[in-house]
């Protein structure tokens, strides 16, 4: 296998150059711009914006991938929301031409997707569930698997995954678990929503199911989450309660008092039977996890 990972200066790109390293598997790391991740060597590293069919081809050119993990995405649904143009030209029209080259070489291609697509009317989503998205972010993620999934190329696979949590280097955003450590540590007032429900995904667990997949040759779409789905407030208070922390500046709230300008799903969490059965996918829980980040 040669991986090709896209958006690698991300949390669950370092996760998986990380996992690659220490297994020895060829891999070439990419995003856009210098490499912001200290873990990955340097000749393992190429710059490639995404939105570039030159930087596109001539990377894959010089590396031939016979697997793609493509991670890199606009993923702060707010900022998709008011930039729905910058949104469609990385979540969707980059997917497509990232989709062709993989397709030109014959290589497989993963795509990264989101919980987000679906409604949150139902939870515990199955993989053939119907997704009915609600915001721009959630609709560039349903339109870049429909790129993956009408064209007829069978070597692909789709990953969606919920909430994503873990350390990792020079991040440009923050995750719920890192940040609710830091803000119940200094004392911080806290307003957490007790209306939306999520599965917490350890970004070590996901970077694994990615692996995976790419090693059995499995083809289709795979849910990947943490095995337990909880409430936003849940997820903080049992942070806290791990880490001996105090409570007392969190304030229970709901999501109307927040004025996000997208719109979320009140309850995803995923049905994980798939991923157990083919993958031989066990999440940590939550709390196995806090140690470890
Ligand atoms: N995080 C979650 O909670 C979550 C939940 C559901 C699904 N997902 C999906 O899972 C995937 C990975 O998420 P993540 O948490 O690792 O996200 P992340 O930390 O935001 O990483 C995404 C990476 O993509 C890079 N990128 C953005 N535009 C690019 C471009 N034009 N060319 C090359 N790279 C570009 C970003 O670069 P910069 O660092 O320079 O900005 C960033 O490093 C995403 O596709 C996301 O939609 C994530």
């Amino acid at each position: 296998m040669k991986i090709l990972i896209t958006g690698s200066n991300g949390l669950l790109g370092q996760k998986i150059v990380k996992q690659l390293t220490k297994r020895g598997i060829d891999f070439l790391a990419t995003s856009k711009g210098e490499n912001r991740n200290p873990d990955c060597d340097e000749t393992k590293y190429a710059s490639m914006d995404i939105c570039s069919e030159s930087d596109i081809l001539s990377v894959f050119n010089s590396y031939l991938p016979t697997h793609i993990i493509h991670t890199a995405a606009i993923t702060n649904v707010d900022a998709c929301e008011l930039n729905p143009k910058d949104c469609v030209e990385v979540n969707v029209e980059a997917t497509l031409k990232l989709f062709n080259t993989a397709k030109s070489i014959r290589a497989h291609f993963q795509l990264l997707s989101t919980d987000f697509i679906f409604d949150g009317q139902k939870g515990n989503y199955k993989e053939e569930d119907q997704p009915n998205p609600l915001s721009e972010y959630a609709k560039s993620k349903v339109d870049a698997e429909k790129i993956v999934l009408t064209d007829g190329y069978s070597n692909f696979s789709i990953v969606r995954t919920i909430i994503v949590y873990g350390f990792g280097n020079n991040l440009s955003r923050t995750n719920i678990v890192c940040w609710a450590k830091d803000a119940l540590s200094k004392g911080d007032p806290m307003n957490i929503i007790d209306d939306q429900f999520r599965a917490p995904t350890w970004a070590d667990d996901l970077a694994w199911a990615c692996i995976r997949i790419c090693e059995l040759e499995k083809v289709g779409i795979y849910h990947i989450s943490g095995p337990e789905t909880m409430s936003i407030f849940e997820i903080v208070q049992r942070v806290a309660l791990h880490f001996g922390l105090s409570t007392t500046t969190l304030n229970r709230t709901d999501s109307s008092t927040l004025n996000q300008p997208a719109k979320r799903p009140p309850k995803t969490g995923f049905d994980l039977s798939k991923a157990r059965l083919d993958l031989g996918y066990n999440p940590k829980s939550l709390e196995q996890t806090l140690d470890l980040l």
